[in-house]
């Protein structure tokens, strides 16, 4: 397990800023996909805070969606596109033609994922991908259970990822379905950025640096994975490392 510990969250997001920023500036036209969620959130502000200063153009790579809810779209507060759009695609200035997101709303969910993974591998393979530890272990959606070699595609939610995602919504639990890249093409990335923030992630960390590719546990497959690091903060690193 490749691992980056920092004093605590605000030192984690400069960490992780400056590695996105060395390898887009680095890797002009390749594809990110990069998590939504509460823990990337202030290492993606300090991407655009690093663009304002001229030390990295986010234009000169493309953006893949990493996952959304089902039946939920930009206008969903909470939405994963809404989120991105918020605190990173907007005041990013990203340009419509280097973003391509699942769309919630698709009449015909699969098709519509179909048609991103088909992008991707158009494209791809994705160049970086920056992901957060659900409290189940999941990656994007990629819940307890998922296959190491799942492309993506319609997903069951978990229930824990349900009960947990009511933080997004003011209360209400979200749908039972979710859109997400797969593990298999998450795995195929040059780097994979794994982060976790707080005490509360310290148990479910533990768990995985402890199980590597246990299938009750979907981020353990990239414990040994040697394009990942594991960002942590010093709340969230297990006792054993
Ligand atoms: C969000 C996503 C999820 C979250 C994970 C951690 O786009 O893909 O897998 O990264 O649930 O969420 P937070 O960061 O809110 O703890």
């Amino acid at each position: 397990m490749k691992l980056v510990i920092a004093a605590d969250p605000a030192e984690l997001a400069l960490t992780v800023a400056q590695a996105v920023a060395a390898f887009i500036r680095a890797n002009p036209g390749r594809l990110l996909s990069l998590a939504a969620g509460d823990t990337p959130l202030a290492a993606l502000r300090e991407l655009v805070s690093m663009q304002q200063r001229g030390e990295v153009d986010l234009n000169s790579v493309g953006y893949v969606g990493l996952d959304e809810w089902g039946g939920l779209g930009p206008a969903d507060p909470g939405s994963c596109i809404e989120v991105m759009n918020r605190h990173f695609y907007h005041p990013a200035g990203i340009r419509p033609e280097n973003l391509c997101v699942f769309n919630g709303l698709a009449a015909d969910p699969e098709a519509d994922a179909a048609a991103v993974l088909e992008l991707v591998a158009r494209r791809g393979p994705l160049g970086l991908t920056l992901l957060g530890i659900g409290m189940n272990g999941h990656l994007g959606f990629n819940e307890p259970g998922t296959s190491p070699d799942f492309i993506g595609g319609v997903v069951t939610l978990d229930d824990v990822t349900r009960e947990v995602g009511r933080k997004y919504f003011a209360g209400r639990t979200p749908g039972g379905t979710g859109i997400t890249l797969g593990l298999g093409t998450l795995g195929r990335a040059d780097r994979i950025l794994l982060m976790a923030t707080g005490e509360k992630k310290r148990a479910i960390l533990t768990r995985i640096a402890a199980s590597p590719d246990d299938p009750a546990l979907p981020a353990s497959h990239f414990v040994n994975h040697p394009a990942a690091t594991w960002y942590l903060d010093r709340a969230a690193a297990p006792d054993t490392v």
